[in-house]
């Protein structure tokens, strides 16, 4: 600005009018304001004005902030030109120009000229929105500058962060210098290159961290913060506009992105009203896996261990597996032939390489032919990036930035030699055959399990004449009578009268209880005939009538197997629902393996019997048995062992008498125990086979370790046993979790296996998790391949971080089941 158009701007202040109201959000021309004066949006939300950061010494800014919260500037005018002699001045005039004046009368900092027009009234307005406008008053209200098109370090609902190609404005945001200097800081966070869709950190021109690309409702890499109810995020792509943006909406929630003085990237929330502080809710660019490029070309980078190559490629250098060993990469095990047989092999779980390209002009089915084409396309996916249907996204060139991200459901097809291809066939073939071996063992265990099942038909028949003694014995005392079942070969079930059990449980005294789970109570007790027996108390009414509620019963006390506590009989009256069961001397495995002095009676042979007799029973209720019966909440306390240890399965089939159990449900109705239950379960009531197999592959760990998973503890980091597993078994170190009182020198390959097994029932996502038939193959067969685990679900929840236990109504301890009215 010239110096003369300045003065006599200058001049005309002397006319101004100092006009301040502290509720107002405009400032007209000619007005003015000091510091102390601020403008207030009309939602009372933000606060435009002078501030001075730290302890003031860094001098005066402008810009704005939250009103009436502690200090939170979300935008400075001056970052680069603070006002060092204490006094400014902020002027609108008339051609619609926005000036900060220091004492002197110079221009600190001021808005871009108004390209000449007809004529128009200027002023200057804060929106509810943050937003600093310089608009016409009149007209048609067109606005003619906007705070949101130059970022400071804090991203806002509704800000475009991203381009305007029309005028090359690319709107990035950039740290602080530090926190008490707002000065532009090392750091900047911005959608670059404009064609890829997604936003990268950059440290001057170095890459450091990438989010995206955006897949139509999130960034992939980061699997919070994707498009919910409360939270709308979109990448908008036109001709002119190219820019990711979010908005919030309820608006009695704040929140903002803001990029730290030490180049993390942070969201929080405040809800007003009710905050006392910031909430921040996620860190985006936390995990070591973050940094870009940390495995180099075609190298995986897995978080809580180390680098591994997309298979088909090797490492550049030998691998030590420490951490992040080979940020060289990987190199191909055959060099690409361009267009000579050439092909693409599929990977899932991965965040999706850098420098994504977009070819919109392609459908789904050319992108395939169309990257073979071009002998530099080295990989491509379809990505719905518009959030209007999958596009062509290709990679030009070695694919950088991999990371292992089980959650990201996305595909990507990487170009691979016909060599490898060929290969990778044979492979395929491998697969087949391990699931022939899984087949023909299955088809053993049904010969098995056919003949255990005639056995103990054949054991039934003869103890029905035993009991048929008692029953006349008992029949005397008036004590019980039979059910009967109508359809079947005559099996009957004792049906004992409260008064008996009553008595024989010494009026479920505290001393007789022996347990507590998820459905009432388990008392010890003695029957008249001197049988010992343990009573469940069951505290929940069935949702059946009496007779389906009997009959259900019948059907659970039909099964029989080594491995399961035997169902003795029941008692229905009046509000009482009772279960009768054996009882068992050794109690249950959990009195056993976390105890020091028990645990030594438990060798290495006699762990592995159990993992096996565990496996067995829990098969038989899978699928051997006539009903396919979901456990629900398997864990050490409901594995019982009788006099020769060997292992038995207590509290199955409860969910079915509640007339619950379905083969794959949705339930409000949540029932398990923390450290067993699976994430799908946890989180979404969402219960299978599979959430079994997750619990028995805790109950596995546990069992070797001797650590309980829920409240392990390890000096070096906040991992549960699971996580500190998978980290060891990442370093080639997993039997360090074995009990140091195993003194078996030849427990080693058994105890590998049985990890490596467990670690496979414990993966995140149910669909990779094997069924018990194949587990139990796995334990068996010595010579049957297995695949790599992938990373468990829930390696941190333990007792340091436990779920939000609020809407439970019934309180948790760690041992007891809990049940929860999931809200959802
Ligand atoms: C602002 O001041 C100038 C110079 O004194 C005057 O010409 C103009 O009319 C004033 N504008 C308004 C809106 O008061
Ligand atoms: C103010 O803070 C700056 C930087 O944090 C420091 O160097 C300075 O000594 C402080 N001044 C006073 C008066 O505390
Ligand atoms: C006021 O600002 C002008 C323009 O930036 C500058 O030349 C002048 O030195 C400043 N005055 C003081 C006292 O800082
Ligand atoms: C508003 O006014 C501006 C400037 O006069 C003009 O360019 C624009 O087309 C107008 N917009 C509408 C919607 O009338
Ligand atoms: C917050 O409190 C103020 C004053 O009590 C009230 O006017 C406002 O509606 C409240 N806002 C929300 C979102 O509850
Ligand atoms: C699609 O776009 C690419 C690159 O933008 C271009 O080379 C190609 O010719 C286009 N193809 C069609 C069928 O439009
Ligand atoms: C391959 O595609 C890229 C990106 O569209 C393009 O720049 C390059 O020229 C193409 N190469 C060939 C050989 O077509
Ligand atoms: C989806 O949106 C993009 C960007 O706006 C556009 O280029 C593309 O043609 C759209 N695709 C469909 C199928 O509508």
């Amino acid at each position: 600005m010239s110096t003369l158009l300045l003065s006599t701007f200058v001049c005309s202040l002397v006319s101004l009018v100092l006009q301040t109201s502290l509720s107002a959000d405009t400032l007209k021309p000619n007005q003015t304001f000091v510091e102390g004066f601020t403008l207030i949006s009309s939602n009372q939300r933000f606060e435009f004005g002078f501030f001075r950061p730290g302890n003031g010494s860094g001098g005066l800014y402008l810009g704005t902030w939250y009103h009436n919260l502690p200090l939170t500037v979300v935008w400075v005018a001056n970052r680069n030109n603070p006002i060092r002699d204490s006094f400014g001045q902020v002027a609108l005039d008339e051609k619609g120009v926005l000036f900060l004046f220091n004492r002197s009368m110079g221009a600190v900092w001021s808005t871009d000229k108004i390209p000449t027009m007809g004529s128009f009234t200027p002023v200057l307005q804060l929106l509810d929105t943050g937003n600093l406008v310089i608009r016409d008053d009149g007209g048609n209200r067109t606005i003619f500058w906007e705070s949101f098109d130059f970022p400071a370090d804090t991203l806002l609902p509704n800000l475009k962060l991203g381009w305007n190609l029309d005028g090359g404005l690319n709107r990035i945001i950039r740290s602080w210098k530090s926190i008490d200097d707002p000065s532009e800081g090392e750091y900047s966070f911005s959608l670059e290159p404009p064609e890829a869709p997604q936003l990268v950190l950059l440290s001057g021109s170095k890459k450091l961290f990438r989010w995206g690309p955006w897949d139509g409702s999130s960034f992939s890499g980061i699997t919070s913060l994707t498009t919910n109810p409360l939270f709308q995020a979109a990448y908008i792509y036109n001709s002119v506009e190219v820019y990711f943006q979010y908005e919030m909406l309820d608006d009695s929630i704040l929140s903002r992105f803001v990029i730290l003085p030490s180049g993390l990237i942070q969201y929080f929330t405040w809800r007003v009203n009710i905050s006392k502080e910031w909430n921040l809710l996620v860190t985006i660019n936390s995990d070591p896996c973050d940094n870009y490029g940390k495995c180099g070309n075609y190298g995986i980078c897995y978080t809580l261990s180390s680098c591994k190559c997309l298979s088909g490629f090797t490492p550049y250098s030998p691998p030590d597996w420490g951490l992040y060993s080979y940020s060289a990469g990987c190199k191909r095990g055959h060099e690409l032939n361009c267009g000579h047989g050439d092909g693409f092999v599929k990977y899932n779980a991965l965040k999706l390489p850098d420098n994504p390209i977009v070819w919109a002009n392609y459908t789904n089915h050319d992108c395939e032919s169309e990257c073979l084409k071009n002998c530099s396309c080295m990989a491509y996916a379809n990505v719905n990036v518009y959030g209007n249907g999958s596009s062509c996204i290709v990679w030009i060139g070695d694919l950088v930035d991999l990371k292992n991200y089980p959650s990201g459901r996305q595909q990507i097809y990487v170009r691979m030699a016909h060599a490898e291809l060929k290969s990778i066939k044979n492979v395929k073939r491998k697969h087949e055959r391990v699931k022939i071996v899984s087949v023909t063992t299955v088809i053993g265990i049904l010969l098995l399990s056919g003949g255990v099942a005639w056995y103990i038909r054949w054991l039934i028949r003869h103890r029905r004449k035993d009991q048929i003694g008692q029953t006349s014995k008992a029949q005397h005392s008036g004590s019980f009578q039979y059910i009967e079942e109508n359809q079947d070969s005559g099996f009957q079930l004792p049906l004992y009268d409260l008064e008996t059990i009553f008595l024989a449980c010494n009026n479920f005294s505290e001393t007789n209880k022996i347990g507590q789970g998820g459905f009432g109570s388990v008392y010890k007790g003695e029957l008249p005939n001197g049988q010992e027996i343990a009573v469940k108390r069951l505290v929940e009414k069935s949702i059946q009538g009496i007779e389906e509620l009997k009959n259900e019963i019948i059907l659970i006390a039909k099964l029989q197997h080594r491995n399961l506590v035997k169902l003795l009989g029941c008692c229905i009256e009046g509000e009482e629902t009772m279960l009768v069961y054996e009882y068992l001397p050794n109690k249950s495995l959990n009195n056993f393996i976390y105890d020091k002095p028990t645990r030594k009676q438990l060798t290495w042979t006699k762990r592995y019997h159990i993992i096996k007799g565990i496996a067995r029973g829990l098969l038989y209720l899978h699928q051997d048995s006539r009903l396919r019966i979901i456990h629900r909440d398997l864990k050490t306390s409901n594995i019982l062992l009788d006099g020769e240890l060997n292992p038995k399965i207590s509290d199955f089939g409860i969910a079915r008498i509640f007339g619950t159990d379905q083969m794959q449900e949705m339930t409000k109705r949540i029932i398990g125990t923390y450290g067993y239950m699976s994430p799908e379960y946890a989180m979404n009531g969402h219960y299978s086979v599979k959430s079994d197999v997750y619990s028995f592959g805790v109950i596995v760990l546990e069992v070797i370790s001797g650590q309980k998973n829920w409240s392990f503890h390890h000096p070096d980091h906040d991992l549960n046993l699971l996580g500190h597993t998978w980290m060891l078994w990442n370093k080639r170190q997993a039997l360090e979790i074995v009990d140091p009182t195993i003194q078996e020198p030849s427990y080693g390959n058994q105890a590998i296996r049985c990890i490596h097994v467990a670690l496979l029932c414990v993966q995140q996502y149910p669909e990779d998790r094997p069924k018990m038939s194949t587990v139990y193959s796995m334990l068996s067969y010595e010579n049957m391949e297995l695949p790599e685990p992938k990373e468990p679900g829930f390696c941190r929840e333990s007792h340091s971080r436990k779920f939000d236990t609020s809407a439970s109504d019934s309180s948790t301890v760690n041992e007891v089941t809990m049940t929860t009215l999931a809200g959802r």
